[in-house]
């Protein structure tokens, strides 16, 4: 187990698995090892990969994240079984630093309404999975689910045991984002004082952030608390209103170093590349007003503003836009580049293909684009990679081809071809817009019968030539998945989109038990 240095924060990267359970931010094996291999670039301490129990697809994940990554510690969730521990015992057999991370309720609410368990069972429970998680690795972490709205006395009972039995590192949950900033810090402050063994273990945050104080409460929590470790996920993905984001939390400490007065080893200059590959992997658009990440959060629009900082930078900038990785669109590649040039890029992008047939398809899908798009930038090279990967599972639909009609005063139309197995099908359909006519199109194929939820556009880079990048969000049968597509033709990208949503609907092993719904 690792060992830290009492004035440094741990940062406990929780984006593949909370940030996973947010509805539609479903990740493939591929995705997640991508970004658990970014994560590892930006010196997280510890990554939590996923919740082996929940589904045969999160298994193969984390294991598939202890082979990728190695200076991190990986982590799975478990519920307070043997089961769920011996499962994540599995998956982590093959990392270098590895962390059980178990979990029950400690509310009255919880234990009585989802778990139906009394407060003397939860307290057995805890203990002896704990005591069980000791024989697979000494890196033990509890967390009492809602433990912010716990009552005080039974939790000190619980963390007392469980750390006699063997837990390093006790994590208090504010479940449900109730907490207030100061009240959080105190709590967390009255346990550590009240719990005689208190300084055996480490202690964390994990905030949600339902009214917006995720990360001032964990800042509370580290500072009037004493925790030094702090759960957070990329751009703060999650459930509802989302986690506490991690870089936000980072460039606080940073930053107001002075008052903090802790350490992170977090290497901030890849925050910004982290933030563009989650929210390009998940299709959760990133606000231009988010601080840190945001694509407004270091542009001065205002005069005044301007000849401020233009005088001297520090009148209005706290941070430096370069030391957290942000940086003008560079060209990076254009018609004319090889492909060893466009395997460095990748490797300096970070993306590992598997296989050399696969460097050979994506540099297909770059010369195609370089033919229609004179400058590549690294944000394109990446939506290549990344439709190249949502495409491997895309076998159910295939895009084939597409022509759509639009005049003014005229209905539009279009016409599709897609693949399903070894047909070829064409539909043509009608609709409000020419994206309307394709998505109808391609319905009238795969009649989904699916409820879109969001359909949303970006411009991945600047100016009119940018490639269009579109998400769709469809719910079915109680699942919900999110699908990018990324083209020129921001029609194309929408078809593209689509059907990448379809194919996660049909796909099994996106399919997965949500640990905290499950009884
Ligand atoms: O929010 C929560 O309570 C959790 C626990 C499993 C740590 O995510
Ligand atoms: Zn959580």
């Amino acid at each position: 187990m690792k060992h830290y240095k009492s004035d440094q924060v741990i940062i406990f990267d929780t984006t593949l698995r909370d940030g996973e359970q947010s509805p539609g931010a479903s990740m493939t094996k591929e995705e997640k090892v991508r970004i658990a291999r970014q994560l590892e670039r930006l010196k997280v301490d510890v990554i939590e990969a996923g919740f082996a129990a929940s589904s045969p697809g999160d298994f193969e994940a984390i294991k598939a994240v202890c082979a990728a990554v190695k200076d991190s510690t990986i982590c799975s969730l478990a519920r307070a079984n043997d089961k769920d521990i011996a499962r994540a015992a599995e998956a982590l057999a093959g990392a270098n630093s590895k962390r059980i991370h178990t979990f029950i309720a400690t509310s009255a609410l919880h234990m009585e309404k989802k778990l139906r368990m009394t407060p003397d069972q939860v307290f057995e429970q805890a203990i002896r999975a704990v005591s069980y998680a000791r024989n697979h690795t000494d890196d033990i972490e509890f967390s009492p689910e809602d433990g912010y709205r716990s009552d005080p006395d039974f939790l000190c009972r619980v963390i007392e045991a469980v750390i006699k039995a063997g837990a390093t590192t006790i994590n208090v949950p504010d479940t449900v984002g109730y907490a207030i900033p100061e009240l959080y810090g105190q709590f967390i402050l009255n346990l550590r004082q009240r719990i005689p063994n208190s300084d055996q273990a480490v202690w964390s945050v994990h905030c949600h952030n339902d009214l917006g104080m995720g990360v001032a409460n964990s800042l509370a929590g580290v500072q009037i608390g004493g925790a030094r470790q702090v759960e957070c996920t990329i751009n703060g993905l999650g459930e509802r209103a989302g986690n506490t984001s991690l870089e936000e939390i980072v460039m606080a400490l940073k930053t107001r170093k002075d008052y903090f007065k802790l350490f992170v080893g977090v290497d901030a200059t890849q925050i910004v590349s982290s933030s563009k590959m989650v929210s390009q992997i998940t299709g959760f658009v990133v606000q231009p007003n988010k601080a840190v990440v945001g694509a407004n959060a270091f542009a001065h629009a205002s005069g005044i503003h301007q000849d401020g900082v233009l005088k001297a930078r520090d009148t209005y900038e706290i941070m430096r836009a370069e030391d957290v990785g942000w940086s003008a669109n560079k060209i990076v590649l254009g018609k004319l580049s090889g492909r060893n040039a466009f395997k460095q890029r990748l490797q300096e992008l970070g993306v590992s293909l598997e296989s050399e047939a696969d460097v050979n398809d994506a540099f297909a899908k770059f010369k195609t684009l370089a033919d229609q798009k004179s400058e590549i930038f690294d944000e394109d090279i990446m939506a290549i990679v990344s439709n190249a990967e949502q495409h491997q599972e895309a076998d159910y639909f295939r895009f084939i081809s597409l022509s759509q009609r639009s005049e003014t005063g005229e209905r539009p139309s279009a016409k599709i071809v897609l693949r399903s197995g070894e047909n070829e099908n064409v539909t043509t359909a009608e609709g409000n817009g020419p994206v309307d006519a394709t998505l109808n199109a391609i319905e009238m194929q795969a009649k989904s019968g699916a409820e879109l939820l969001l359909y949303s556009v970006n411009a991945i880079t600047s100016g009119t030539e940018s490639q269009g990048e579109v998400t769709v969000r469809l719910a079915k049968g109680g699942r919900v998945v999110n699908g990018v597509g990324t083209d020129p033709d921001i029609v194309a990208a929408s078809a593209k989109a689509y059907l990448a949503a379809l194919n996660r609907l049909h796909d099994p092993s996106q399919e997965k038990l949500n640990a905290q719904m499950a009884p």
